[in-house]
């Protein structure tokens, strides 16, 4: 069993020094790693910049990426053999629509970036899966949650959708503990209590195993 997974933040360069960023730190994308490799499954993490180690596991390949461009160019090599996709990355949705050579110097009062579209991994891919793969992605929603959540399971081809709660304090970036509802598109909810990160992994894993398609159990 072959395990593609992407995790932690994308940085998308402004120029030599700057670049823009989110505060996820990869915690849990490498919790769910360390738990697919403890049931025997071979696991390619694609990690955005995070501080964390790389997993010592021999089953677990990571490799580090600091782009959206190159989290989906790491993604799509291994994507066609992987049996089951895991998207715990937060990908920047935007990155500047041009790069400077040089550091850029303060002038202005007031500074415009043009911001240009992002390719959306787990999208792109969805649109390629087979029929005995599996594909979960992850949602941070604030508003009606459920719904926007199942709405992002139909357009990426998700067969879960992990909602990460935002109300909860201990739940989210930077936390060691973590509080997640499950979905799946038939509307089924499974939820997890909050519990560490690693316990909420050790749980999606074997939802994931108990989910996947039969044929590809072999
Ligand atoms: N994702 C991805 N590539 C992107 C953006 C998101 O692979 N460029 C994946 C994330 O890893 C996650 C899922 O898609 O599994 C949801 O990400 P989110 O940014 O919430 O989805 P959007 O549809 O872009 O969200 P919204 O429309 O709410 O901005």
């Amino acid at each position: 069993m072959h395990v593609l997974l992407t995790a932690g933040p994308t940085y998308e360069p402004l120029d030599p020094v700057r670049f823009l960023g989110n505060r996820s730190t990869g915690k849990m994308g490498y919790a769910l790693a360390e738990a697919f490799a403890a049931e025997g499954a071979e696991v390619t993490l694609v990690s955005g910049p995070s501080q964390l180690p790389d997993p010592a596991s021999p089953r677990i390949h990571t490799v580090r990426v600091e782009t959206a461009a190159e989290m989906f160019a790491a993604a799509e090599q291994v994507a066609a053999e992987a049996d089951i996709w895991v998207f715990a990355a937060a990908v920047a949705d935007y990155r500047p629509a041009q790069v400077a050579a040089e550091k850029i110097k303060k002038s202005g009062e007031t500074l415009t970036l043009e911001l240009v579209k992002n390719v959306d991994i787990a999208a792109t891919l969805g649109q390629r899966k087979r029929a005995e793969q599996f594909a979960v992605g992850f949602a941070l929603e604030t508003t009606n949650e459920l719904a926007h959540a199942q709405d992002k399971l139909r357009r990426k081809n998700f067969d879960l959708v992990v909602l990460n709660s935002l109300r909860d304090a201990g739940a989210g970036f930077g936390h060691d503990t973590n509080k997640v509802t499950v979905l799946d598109a038939a509307g089924q909810i499974v939820n997890f209590e909050l519990q560490s990160k690693a316990d909420v992994a050790r749980g999606l894993v074997s939802l994931i195993l108990a989910r996947r398609p039969l044929s590809s159990n072999v």
